[in-house]
């Protein structure tokens, strides 16, 4: 299965500058409900981070909680520099998490998989490749933005493409948990952080040079539908508009 290589070359180029752009990495309010429910666990066992980025994640975890080891997989090897700086001990790996797959049947007691679905091609296979990886009594803890219903997602999700070729899509709720229920997982926790954010951030970050900011801010602006306005508590001002989605955090294990 193939991966896109311009996922890769987004985050080459972002490495340096990701911690500080999407401040929901770094935020203890998103980072503490992970951290809460793993602390309850003896062991976190042999952890891997997929797409795992600068492991701001993983760290957190693993530097206070018991585990055997630490995997950090990810397509970039920019964002992997910072991982191992962050993490010396963690056994770094810059593949895709398909290719690694196809080569490596180990298994994990802990896997953490945050925001990288609306970035790999096949949602599903990912899904599917992450139910083989996990070990039988092990959790899965994925974390995601997501909108409640079909109007604010097609709204979101238009926003979210027209900056980014490489987000390829956004996800409802709903829908999104069934793509784990329905591949064999069970529910073990969710949880949901509400979460800020606006187009003038989300533009600064953008790899779509064909877009000016003018164009994206009426753009964003007039495609409001009013029900869509009181779902994401839209705030608009003059030169930005304010959105406020769900950080869902999902604690899942193997039927
Ligand atoms: C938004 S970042 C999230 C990083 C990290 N999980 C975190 O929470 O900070 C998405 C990461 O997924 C990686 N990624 C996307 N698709 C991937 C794939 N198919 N295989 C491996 N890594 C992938 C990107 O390179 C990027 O580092």
């Amino acid at each position: 299965m193939k991966y896109s290589s311009s996922v890769r070359s987004d985050f080459e180029k972002r490495a340096n500058r990701y911690e500080l752009d999407s401040m929901w990495v770094t935020s203890d309010t998103i980072n503490n409900v992970p951290f809460l429910f793993f602390s309850q666990q003896d062991t976190l066992g042999d952890v891997i981070d997929v797409g795992g980025g600068t492991a701001y994640l993983s760290n957190y975890l693993c530097r206070q909680l018991r585990h055997n080891s630490i995997t950090v997989i990810d397509l970039s090897s920019s964002m992997l520099d910072i991982a191992r700086l962050r993490m010396p001990d963690a056994i770094i790996i810059n593949e895709s998490i398909e290719r690694f797959y196809e080569n490596n049947e180990t298994k994990y007691d802990t896997i953490l998989a945050r925001q990288i679905f609306h970035y790999v091609d096949d949602v599903d296979n990912i899904v599917g490749i992450l139910h083989k990886m996990l070990n039988k009594n092990g959790i899965l803890y994925v974390g995601q933005f997501v909108v409640s219903d079909n109007d604010s997602n097609l709204w979101h999700e238009s926003f979210i493409k027209k900056i980014s070729v490489n987000r390829k899509r956004s996800f409802i709720d709903k829908e999104f948990i069934s793509l784990f229920t329905n591949e064999g997982f069970e529910v073990v926790k969710t949880e949901y952080t509400p979460y800020e954010e606006n187009i003038k951030s989300f533009y600064n970050r953008s790899t779509n040079l064909g877009i000016n900011y003018g164009e994206l801010y009426d753009y964003s602006v007039s495609s409001l539908k009013e029900s869509v306005k009181n779902d994401l508590l839209i705030r608009i001002t003059d030169d930005n508009l304010f959105f406020t989605v769900k950080f869902l955090h999902l604690f899942l294990t193997i039927k």
